[in-house]
């Protein structure tokens, strides 16, 4: 993971924790395509990089994650151009919620349309408490593109989603917290802090069952019941063939505390 190539995104990574910073704050990190580019090869390259245990997405500035998708740069697109935009969208977004590692959003302001899709796409949300989360593209007259009339039901369930996405209006942080759509707020010079100590709980678990986990989660809502059961049970019997959990169930029974290599 390196920011050498990029323009809109500051990379930095800390105790195994790769920090992916959109960093576009005169435009309130606005996502246009060389910023969606960009997250896309620094997420690839999180993935593959083994020095990065866990991935935090966060936004530069302190008022916005994300304001949406680039209301300027959609303003001229035609309806097919539209489309291939948020197909483009869709498998940026899909790379991270796909990603082996957990991926954290540290919503530290506006996340909306296009950036609370970004946040929906990361396994976790912890925001601060002036974080404002939204899908207002209806007062646009627009419809969210990036997944989030997907992911937002699947999270907080079909009517607190339709509720956000037909009225527009944004909602803080505590009620986004009673909705299920933020995992933990805290204030806001706190962020940082709760999310890289939340992080760092993360690292302490056995990293091929981590994955495991996320498969069977993200993969398994994609599917029938009786598949999801199959794939977690494969899944399981996974976890069986490795040294992590033969090092964890060891540990246990001598009484010490484990020691993962991720292998
Ligand atoms: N796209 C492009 N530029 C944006 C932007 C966006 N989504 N959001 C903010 N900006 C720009 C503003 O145009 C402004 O630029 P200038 O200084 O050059 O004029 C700058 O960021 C600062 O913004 P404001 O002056 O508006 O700041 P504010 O504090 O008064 O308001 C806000 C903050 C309420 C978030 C307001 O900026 C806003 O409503 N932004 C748009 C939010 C939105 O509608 N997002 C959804 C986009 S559509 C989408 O995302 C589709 C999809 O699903 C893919």
């Amino acid at each position: 993971m390196s920011e050498a190539a990029f323009e809109f995104l500051k990379i930095q990574i800390d105790s195994h924790i790769g920090w992916l910073t959109i960093d576009r704050p005169k435009k309130l990190n606005a996502l246009n395509r060389r910023v969606m580019e960009e997250i896309d090869a620094a997420v690839a390259d999180a993935i593959d990089d083994g020095s990065v245990g866990v991935l935090v997405i966060t936004g530069s500035g302190e008022k916005a994650f994300v304001a949406g998708a680039d209301i300027a740069e959609m303003a001229s697109m035609d309806p097919a151009e539209a489309q291939r935009f948020s197909g483009f969208l869709q498998r940026v977004l899909a790379r991270i919620e796909r990603s082996p590692k957990p991926v954290i959003a540290a919503v530290n302001g506006f996340a909306l349309g296009g950036g609370c899709e970004l946040a929906l796409a990361c396994h976790l949300r912890i925001a601060a408490e002036n974080a404002r989360f939204g899908q207002p593209e209806v007062g646009l007259g627009l419809m969210p593109g990036a997944g989030g009339t997907i992911r937002l039901p699947r999270i907080v369930g079909r009517g607190h989603a339709l509720d956000l996405i037909l009225r527009g209006q944004m909602i803080d942080a505590t009620e986004a917290h009673r909705i299920g759509l933020a995992n933990r707020v805290v204030p806001a010079a706190e962020l940082t802090e709760t999310v890289e100590q939340y992080a760092k709980g993360l690292l302490k678990m056995g990293p091929q069952a981590v994955s495991r986990c996320l498969e069977a989660v993200i993969s398994g809502a994609e599917t029938s019941q009786d598949e999801a059961m199959r794939l977690e049970s494969s899944l399981f019997g996974l976890c069986f063939a490795t040294e992590d959990m033969q090092e964890g169930t060891t540990a246990f029974l001598e009484k010490r505390k484990a020691s993962f290599k991720g292998r």
